[in-house]
This record gives structure tokens, sequence and C-alpha cells, in this order.
């Protein structure tokens, strides 16, 4: 059965999907259909693959792959840790690095130190309420935003943010930085639990030829 069956893959809309799909050329398994940027298609296939991809916004994708419309994820791990679904993290993609830091102005810097009661605007409210709750043992106001999170400090809705910084770019154009680092991410697979047991072999084989190659690339 498992032969006929096709393997599922959601990935993460933008740079991560393209750099997912190189990755996957390399070890031969391509999509034409994919690659073409005026298509209005949701789903691709290669049939003799029996492949099927599809684009998702990055913090759907651990929820197609926990309820099994995909067998297989790739996401930021910022996301895999913000949503906590029931899925299995088995391969660190090595590209998408990136820091989840918190950042504010300056003078946030006292704040923090102090432990005062302020105010944290983010995309992440779960990894921001784990690091300040739980970690740094200090109770904060979690304001919830959906983007552009350097408005928070910026128009005094927050006192500082916890995001993601790539280059540091959006942070210095805007006056702010990096106050504490929370932890390093990167992009990774996510693989359904049933998948893993019905697919076992197809998917080890997948991740192993993955690893060979990532190995390769380096
Ligand atoms: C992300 C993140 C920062 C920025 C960091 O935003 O939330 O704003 O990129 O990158 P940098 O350190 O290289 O400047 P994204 O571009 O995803 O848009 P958004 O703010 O609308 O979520």
């Amino acid at each position: 059965m498992s032969n006929e069956k096709y393997l599922t893959f959601a990935l993460g809309k933008g740079r991560l999907a393209n750099k997912t799909l190189e990755l996957l050329e390399k070890i031969g398994i391509t999509c034409e259909e994919i690659k073409d940027k005026n298509s209005r298609k949701l789903i691709f296939v290669n049939e003799e693959l029996k492949v099927r991809f599809f684009l998702a916004k990055g913090p759907d994708v651990p929820t197609y792959v926990e309820y099994g419309a995909a067998d297989i994820g790739v996401v930021g791990e910022d996301t895999i840790l913000e949503e906590n679904r029931n899925v299995y993290e088995v391969l660190d993609l090595g590209f998408g690095k990136c820091r989840m830091c918190v950042c504010g102005p300056k003078e946030a810097e006292e704040l923090l130190k102090h432990h005062e009661r302020i105010r944290v605007a983010s995309k992440y409210p779960n990894i921001a309420k784990e690091y300040f709750y739980n970690q740094k043992y200090q109770t904060v106001d979690i304001i919830k935003l959906n983007g552009s999170v350097e408005l928070g400090p910026l128009v005094e809705l927050s006192d500082v943010i916890v995001d993601i910084v790539e280059t540091g770019s959006t942070l210095k154009e805007n006056g702010l930085m990096v106050l504490e680092e929370i932890c390093p991410l990167s992009a990774r697979m996510i693989v359904n639990p049933v998948s893993m047991q019905m697919q076992s072999e197809r998917i080890k084989k997948l991740i192993w030829q993955l690893r060979e190659q990532l190995e390769a690339d380096i």
C-alpha cells in the first residue's frame, strides 16, 4: 500500500519553501509544476515519484502535519516552538538561521534587569510567556501582534518585543537593539507520527538522504 500512497509535503511559503525544493531536487525529488510562478494551483504533484507539495502559511504547517493532511512539513523552529503541535521533529535543515531575541530601545535594558512588570509585544506569545515566566521568573504583560512587531516600542505600545532577528537591519533602522537572546533557530523538517509508522521505510530513507546531502553541502 505504501508504494501507491503519495507522500505529501507542506512547505512554509517563501524562502524556506524555495530552499527546501532546491535541497529535495539535489536528492532527485523534483516537482516541475511548482516552479511555475504564475500558477494559481494549490497542490503540486509528481505522479511518477508519488509526491505532492502544497505551500501554506508558516504557522499552519505544523497544523497540517499534526492532523495528517501532510506527512511531512518544513517550517522554522520558531513556529514549531510557538505552535507546540504533536509532530516529530526529525531534521535540522541548517538554513533559515536566525535568533529569537528580546529587543527594544537601550533604555529598556534597566527594566529587564530589575524584573519590572513590562509590556512585551510579539508574534510569538507562547515563546515570550515561556521565556519570561518559566526561565526569567519575570511577570510581564504579553501583547499579541501579527507582524511589524518592531512598531511596538516605537509607538509605545510595548516596552520590548520578542521576535526573530536575522540580519539585525530591521532593528538597526528603527533604533532598536537585541537586549537578550532566547535561542538560536533554523528550518526544521517535521513528520506526522502516524505517517512515520505507516510510511516508515520511505520517510526514513528520505531523512537519511537529506542528512547525507546536507553533510555533503557543508
Ligand atoms: C521578520 C521579523 C523581523 C525581521 C528580522 O519579519 O519579524 O521583523 O524579519 O529580520 P532582519 O533581522 O534581517 O531585519 P518579516 O519580514 O517576516 O515580516 P513581519 O514583521 O511582517 O512579520
